[in-house]
């Protein structure tokens, strides 16, 4: 028998920290390869918890919750990546092992320190200009000039906490600042992007890299609606993507999948738009479309497994459905290539993701 060191063995228990869809297809691929598996979320209807052994109901830093979570996983990993910095502090002086590490949570939780970190690198992103008052705002507008888009540094998801500033006026700064509630924020430059791409990147604890071929995105109104995957990129533009998301990994230490957003110019240039510490929307397609998809990779990743392959074995169009459109499951059902995946959410509230599917086409030569 081939034994692995330092790897856990089937029937070792993974802690998930988080109870959405991404959590819930996360405990069905520990499951399959023979973990126990162990949520925390503080929502009491969650989606993952009916796919796992073990639910926690309790707020992310309530230290009760989290000893017990401690002494019942032997590694701990998250599906979202606000995960409070006081939930890895208490694991930490646990001794819970967490996977990834807190340094990746804590660059992906901030818009500027993400991009700083980033070009420290060598990862190139838009220009940009941390801002936290409307002085800081005026400045960052005159140098970076409009149409521009101002974020808040932290909290932003499927296009939230976002506005465009279409020119200098004061009065304009002014009221962009104050939507977005006056919080610490950032203002990008404009990518001039033909589309959007990303990267789900896994790595070991040995510190072997494995990236999957790119996702093409196309969000509506902030929210990923489809991805196809493989993208139609030139071979030197996968390269690029394959190595700026390995320099991403490397240098964070990181174990785990990652997914790494990125816009591609007109020029074939990749400008990195963010990085998700966890388990992506855009590499859903990994699913259906390959041996090994994301949600098995992150465990393999985190429990010290070899990683597996990662080539497409088909061509994937994923579309989330949002809100209402999982009512249609029944036609969907009955449409021959399309593998529905359903979240078992509650209610379809207008946008929310409730499902997605994965139609399969003949791998383009
Ligand atoms: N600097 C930018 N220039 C042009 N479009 C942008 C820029 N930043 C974000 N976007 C658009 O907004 C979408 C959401 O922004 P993103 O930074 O990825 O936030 P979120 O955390 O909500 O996903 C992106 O996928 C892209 O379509
Ligand atoms: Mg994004």
């Amino acid at each position: 028998m081939k034994t692995i060191p330092h790897a856990l063995h089937p029937g070792a228990t993974i802690g998930i920290i988080g109870g959405g869809q991404l959590g819930r297809m996360l405990a069905m691929a520990a499951a399959r390869l023979g973990f126990e598996t162990v949520i925390l979320t503080p929502e009491a209807e969650n989606c993952a918890g009916p796919v796992a052994g073990t639910v926690l109901i309790a707020d992310y830093t309530d230290p009760e919750a989290l000893a017990r979570l401690a002494s019942l996983a032997q590694v701990v990993t998250f599906e979202f990546e606000n995960v409070p910095a006081k939930t890895l502090e208490i694991l930490g002086g646990l001794g819970c092992q967490v996977a990834p590490g807190a340094k990746a949570l804590a660059v992906a939780q901030d818009r500027v320190d993400e991009k700083t970190f980033l070009n420290t690198h060598g990862v190139p992103t838009v220009d940009f200009a941390p801002v936290s008052s409307l002085a800081d705002l005026v400045e960052a507008l005159a140098r970076i000039g409009a149409p521009a888009l101002l974020k808040t540094r932290r909290d932003g998801y499927d296009g939230k906490g976002q506005v465009w500033i279409e020119n200098h006026d004061r009065a304009t700064a002014e009221a962009a600042f104050i939507g977005l509630g006056a919080k610490p924020c950032i203002l990008e430059a404009p990518a001039a992007f033909v589309r959007e791409v990303s990267v789900i990147a896994a790595r070991g604890h040995d510190g072997e890299v494995a990236a999957y071929p790119l996702g093409e995105n196309h969000h509506e109104s902030g929210i990923l609606r489809r991805t196809s995957a493989p993208a139609r990129v030139s071979p030197a533009t996968l390269d690029q993507a394959q190595t700026l998301a390995t320099r991403i990994v490397t240098a964070l230490d990181y174990v785990g999948v990652m997914g790494v957003e990125m816009f591609e110019l007109a020029n074939g240039q990749l400008l990195v738009n963010e990085i998700a510490p966890r388990v992506h929307n855009t590499g859903h397609w990994t699913l259906d479309g390959c041996e090994v998809d994301q949600f098995e990779q992150h465990i393999r990743a985190i429990v010290g497994w070899p990683l597996g392959p990662t080539h497409a074995l088909a061509q994937v169009e994923m579309t989330n459905l949002l809100g209402g459109e999982i009512l249609d499951w029944g036609n969907l059902a009955a449409e021959a290539e399309a593998r529905l995946w359903i979240y078992g959410k509650g209610e379809p509230r207008p946008g929310r993701k409730m499902g997605h599917v994965n139609r399969l086409f003949p791998l383009k030569p």
